[in-house]
């Protein structure tokens, strides 16, 4: 059997599920040893949640594109390692198999490596969704570098901030992107990015859309001209350098509640174990299936899920430059149809707005390929849930609804397709390994079923992330020390009688928008970049299609009286200083915003009526002038 840690039925989980409990050593080591080591481990866990230090695998050495790429090579040359289909669905799509893929990852390596970089050096990847990010990722893990990749939507502002954190000395880049109508001129966005900027040494831009670039003698090459340098040479492969297993594999920024993205740190050996093991898992995955992930690979759902997960199974994975609502919105199920996918992976946001548009896109297209579904990002709502199981999974397929974070690697509470039950908008039982309990502000453990409260993670799963980069201390106070020695995922949940989990959101000042993380400390520090903006505080509230919507109230003084004006000059500023996806929905000019007598923003009242609570607002007793909250709201939108 290709996978004899698969679990093939909901008696082997609780079995697979306790063993992994009572001794976690064993139950890792036995998957462990299914993959390359250039060193076998001497410790398989060391850990304590104080500093916290975990470590797994200790004394392994290992190289995890080893265990992506060459293992599979006897068996799966020829195999599709990558189908990409283009955002043009006029464009010729594209298929790599593993010895192809292989290839491109040595050679791309070589180019890094004449370019200067060695292991542990920070390459910033800022690309659009071609094989190229893909093989640049891996390029990168190849040779022991750590990859920052960075969302195609963030601003330079953004770039910058992140270029500096990381200290990154190269970037791996695009001309542009193709995304549905737009063109986005990244390489110009890193030039913005890079004005003032003293470390980075060099600029690798691969070419995609050929919008006119400004090349800078001596820092900035071609990648096609420099991956020719060693084609000539014959060079097809690049010895993988050999990292103990608790080297840093990524840093991926994402939002807190301060105002700074962290960058979350993962190793190699712990994320590849589960990032393998939850996929193969939670998806079911069987050889020769086509697992369609439709996440963008800047965000942990394309790290994990479309390349470390499902090339470490040997699967095909499916990269997909659009949107799903360009040239129509029948293009998800366009896809499905053409390449036969199998396991189809998004987010709630994009099923709510596939909604919108009705049955029509589905018309004519058959889906009969398609064996799970499976979502990621927010809570599901059951409408959703329902529409996604009837129209596109024709009720014949699993969904898992997997609850997880960029912060945990991989997918820590779902169902496991048609092995677990599911549960419209319950994530359900975690995976083996992990350990979830409910906690009431004060940190005691709530017992027994029909509960809710904030969900923690007892003890080390291997894809913990082990420190936010260039400061251990804020991964302390962040993660672990709201509730002592317990991993605090700033998520409440309620269990049920089942012992299932439903996720019912962030109970910290973090927005999921489309099921994208964002800090409102950010927003509203990009709202105050603005020259009229004296004040500001910004709250989610419940939207249709987002999930959540971002609600900004502010206190304004700009010269020009005009609303409509100052509003559009808000969201450029925002769209300047984060990216598109941190603009307000709604932005309410007030003349005071609701304050404790400390000169604390009552957020709770804020988010109260942003929701369109009229009667309820709460206890407003400490306010310095109760008063506010009626005229905030009288000028609600
Ligand atoms: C936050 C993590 C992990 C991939 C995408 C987002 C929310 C995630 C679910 C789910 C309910 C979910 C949580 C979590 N979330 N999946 N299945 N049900 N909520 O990654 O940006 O790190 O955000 O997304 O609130 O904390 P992220």
């Amino acid at each position: 059997m290709l996978f004899p840690y698969q679990i093939k039925s909901e008696e082997a989980y609780h079995q697979a599920y306790k063993q992994s409990i009572e001794n976690p050593p064993a139950f890792w080591s036995a998957i462990a040893e299914h993959f390359t080591w250039k060193k076998k481990w001497d410790d398989v866990l060391t850990w304590n949640f104080s500093e916290p230090n975990v470590q797994w695998f200790k004394g392994a050495q290992l190289n995890i594109t080893e265990n992506l790429l060459d293992r599979h090579l006897p068996t799966k040359a020829h195999s599709p390692a990558i189908i990409w289909e283009p955002n043009d669905p006029e464009e010729h799509h594209r298929v790599i198999t593993y010895q192809k893929l292989y290839e491109k990852v040595c050679q791309f390596a070589h180019v890094l490596n004449n370019n200067g970089i060695k292991k542990g050096d920070r390459v910033c990847i800022y690309m659009g969704m071609i094989p190229e990010l893909a093989i640049a990722v891996l390029a990168c893990a190849r040779i022991g570098a750590i990859h920052s990749v960075v969302f195609g939507g963030f601003s330079a502002q953004s770039i910058a901030d992140r270029l500096y954190d990381a200290q990154a000395e190269y970037i791996v880049t695009c001309d542009g992107a193709y995304r549905g109508q737009k063109d986005i001129p990244l390489k110009s966005v890193i030039d913005d990015a890079l004005i003032g900027n003293r470390t980075v040494k060099k600029v690798i831009v691969c070419t995609r859309t050929r919008t006119p670039v400004s090349m800078l003698k001596g820092r900035d090459v071609w990648w096609e001209d420099e991956l020719k340098k060693v084609e000539t040479l014959g060079l097809h492969d690049f010895p993988a350098v050999a990292m103990d297993a608790e080297d840093p594999l990524f840093i991926l920024y994402t939002s807190g509640s301060t105002g700074k993205p962290k960058g979350v740190v993962h190793t190699v050996a712990g994320y590849m174990l589960y990032t393998h093991y939850s996929f193969i898992n939670v998806f079911q995955y069987q050889p020769e299936q086509i697992h369609f992930c439709t996440a963008d690979i800047g965000w942990i759902t394309g790290h994990s899920y479309i390349i470390y997960g499902p090339l470490s199974a040997g699967a095909t994975t499916l990269i997909f430059e659009g949107v799903p609502t360009w040239p129509d919105a029948g293009r998800f199920w366009e896809i499905v149809d053409k390449y036969r996918v199998d396991i189809l992976y998004t987010a709630p946001t994009a099923i709510r707005s596939l909604m919108g548009f009705g049955l029509g896109p589905l018309h004519g297209k058959s889906l009969a390929s398609l064996k799970v579904l499976g979502t990621v990002g927010e809570p599901i709502n059951e409408e959703a849930w329902h529409w996604y199981n009837e129209q596109v999974g024709k009720k014949r397929c699993p969904i898992v609804d997997t609850w997880w974070q960029t912060e945990t690697g991989g997918i820590l509470i779902s169902n496991l397709a048609g092995i677990t039950p599911s549960k419209p908008s319950w994530a359900t039982l975690p995976l083996p390994g992990v350990q979830p309990i409910l906690v009431d502000e004060k940190g005691e453990e709530i017992l027994g079923n029909n509960v809710s409260g904030n969900l923690c993670i007892k003890t080390p799963w291997p894809s913990v992330l082990r420190t936010t980069y260039g400061d251990h201390e804020r991964c302390r106070t962040n993660y672990f020390a709201t509730y002592p020695n317990l991993y605090f995922t700033g998520d409440g949940a309620m269990r049920d009688e089942n012992g299932f989990y439903r996720i019912t959101g962030r109970v910290d000042d973090v927005l999921n928008v489309s099921g994208h993380r964002i800090g409102t400390a950010e927003v509203e520090n990009a709202i105050n970049m603005h020259a009229g903006v004296v004040e500001s505080a910004v709250v989610g509230y419940p939207h249709d299609i987002k999930g959540q919507g971002i609600y900004a109230f502010v206190i304004y003084s700009g010269a020009h009286g005009d609303e409509t004006l100052s509003r559009k000059d808000i969201l450029t500023t925002v769209t300047r200083i984060i990216g598109a996806i941190a603009k307000p929905d709604k932005i309410q000019f007030v003349s005071v915003l609701p304050k404790t007598r400390s000169g604390k923003i009552m957020r709770r009242i804020l988010r109260k009526i942003a929701e369109g609570e009229t009667e309820n607002i709460g206890d407003t007793s400490t306010l310095l002038d109760p008063s506010v909250v009626e005229e905030i709201k009288r000028g609600k939108l």
